[in-house]
């Protein structure tokens, strides 16, 4: 037995002396705080793997709608699995996080960390918990945090608890980041390519390690590390996958000024192993709820410990123009005229699978054509309609029941959402019901050569564009 395996022991006989001691029966109790894309997919899957989880959010309309079976956004598989362990009795939902807690011995933190709007974190949520478990908490506990938060926060939250605690009891905190994809999120985290527990306790750690233990069974592999570290893992992480969204845009960018075709440039590309081919699909720039606002913490990390991230801030710098650079794609396509043109937007979750519109670039499109007083904007998406709706309210924007009624009358059609819904449309159908035949396709999902012979008029990203149809 190695050093590290003698500490995991020791570490699992206290667990188990735990629980002797506390006289309880060996159920797991534990609690997840927010009930949002994270804490709910965690809470579900942590309950099938056999915990009895309790998910508290403080927003109680969502549990009110949660308890009646009603998920709250639309993720692939979540509804049955809540669903499953709703019937079966291992999980509940409440807004009473002082009850949750007292029956619970380890706490996951899934509450939100959205950029502060100065580019770092905004930990306020973070910090609201910890304050509140620390007027709350009256035994040992382990804090788990989930939410993606900036190096030296999980130090940070257990000097907080500790100095503002109500009793005097330990408390360990460990860093467990997430890295789930929305629109995947069950399946990651039921098979995650692994998990990292980072604390400064192996209790704490053998505690965790055996709530995973179904994941251990499969060989997923475990990072064990200190708190820095494992917090440093999920920035570096997002940020290398953001780098390559960004580094193959314009590499795309080029290729349109160059002509040469980025589809067999990242095909071949990936077939190097070494590079690999995951995250390097040209399109309109990444969006999403984690790497906008990460890579912008990641940097600012960076700039607040005079270490620069530049490959960081660069990503975050290419982003934004690939936003603005589909905007002027359109007007191009428009023969430099946005003004009084109909437009159809086919995509506005920012990417398929997901009612998540969170920094979609369909957000920063629309609102770019907007600013160049386009004419009637169509929209059609199979998930993110009602949440457009609030963020763009009901009149600015026509909300189409399908793609073919977003392309009536249109002057263009562009699809910024790879919903597979948009592979397989009646392309024939789709131009004669538009005034124009110009098709944006911002991920590459069409054949440009085949988009010729049907008669469009086709630009996408990356490729030679072909801009006249075939002649008769
Ligand atoms: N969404 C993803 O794909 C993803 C993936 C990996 C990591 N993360 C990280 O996980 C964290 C959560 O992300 P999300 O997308 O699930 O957020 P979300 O905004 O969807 O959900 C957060 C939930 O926390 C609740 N909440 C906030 N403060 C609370 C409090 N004091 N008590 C109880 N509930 C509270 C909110 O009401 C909300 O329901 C973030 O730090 C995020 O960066 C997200």
């Amino acid at each position: 037995m190695g050093d590290l395996e003698f500490v995991f022991f020791i570490s699992q006989v206290s667990v188990f002396y735990y629980f002797l001691r506390r006289g309880r029966n060996f159920d797991m109790h534990i609690t997840v705080v927010g009930t949002g894309y994270v804490g709910l997919v965690a809470g579900a899957g942590l309950a099938d793997f056999g915990m009895q989880v309790i998910c508290v959010d403080k927003d109680s309309e969502k549990i009110a709608a949660l308890k009646e079976g009603t998920i709250p956004f639309f993720e692939p598989g979540l509804k049955e699995l809540v669903g499953r362990n709703t019937a079966n009795g291992r999980l509940s939902f409440s807004t009473e996080l002082a009850r949750a807690v007292g029956q619970s011995l380890v706490i996951f933190v899934a509450v939100g960390t959205p950029s502060d709007g100065q580019g770092g974190a905004d930990l306020s949520a973070v910090k609201d918990l910890a304050l509140e478990l620390a007027r709350i908490i009256d035994d040992y506990k382990v804090i788990v945090t989930k939410s993606t938060v900036p190096v030296g926060t999980n130090r940070w939250i257990k000097g907080l608890i500790d100095k503002n605690k109500n009793n005097p009891v330990d408390i360990d905190v460990v860093s467990n980041p997430e890295f789930l994809r929305e629109g995947a999120a069950v399946e990651d985290f039921m098979h995650p390519n692994r998990v990292v527990l980072g604390s400064d306790s192996q209790k704490a750690i053998a505690i965790v390690k055996d709530i995973y233990r179904s994941l251990y069974l499969i060989e997923t592999p475990f990072i064990m590390t200190n708190l820095e570290t494992a917090e440093m893992i999920k920035y570096a992480s997002n940020a290398f996958l953001a780098t390559k969204i960004s580094f193959v845009n314009e590499v795309a960018n080029l290729c349109e000024e160059v002509g040469a075709d980025v589809y067999h440039v990242i095909r071949a590309m990936g077939l190097d192993r070494r590079i690999g081919p995951k995250f390097l699909h040209p399109g309109p720039g990444f969006g999403g709820s984690c790497f906008p606002k990460d890579t912008e913490a990641f940097a600012r990390l960076g700039r607040d410990y005079d270490s620069p991230l530049q490959i960081v801030e660069t990503v975050i710098s290419v982003n934004l123009a690939q936003k603005e650079r589909m905007v002027t794609k359109i007007e191009n396509m428009l023969g430099g005229q946005i003004a009084g043109k109909n437009l159809a937007i086919l995509g506005l979750s920012f990417k398929p699978n997901t009612s998540d519109i969170r920094e979609s670039p369909a957000i920063a499109l629309i609102q770019g054509l907007l600013n160049k007083e386009a004419g009637e904007i169509r929209v059609y998406d199979p998930a993110a309609m009602d949440e457009f709706k609030r963020l763009f309210g009901p009149d600015q924007l026509v909300y189409a029941a399908d793609p073919y009624l977003a392309a009536e009358g249109a002057d263009a059609v562009v699809i910024v959402t790879e919903w597979n819904e948009f592979r397989n449309l009646d392309l024939s159908r789709l131009k004669d019901l538009m005034k124009e035949p110009l098709l944006a396709d911002l991920r590459n999902i069409y054949d440009p050569a085949r988009m010729r012979e049907l008669g469009y008029r086709y630009e996408s990203v990356g490729r030679p564009a072909i801009t006249q149809p075939a002649a008769e």
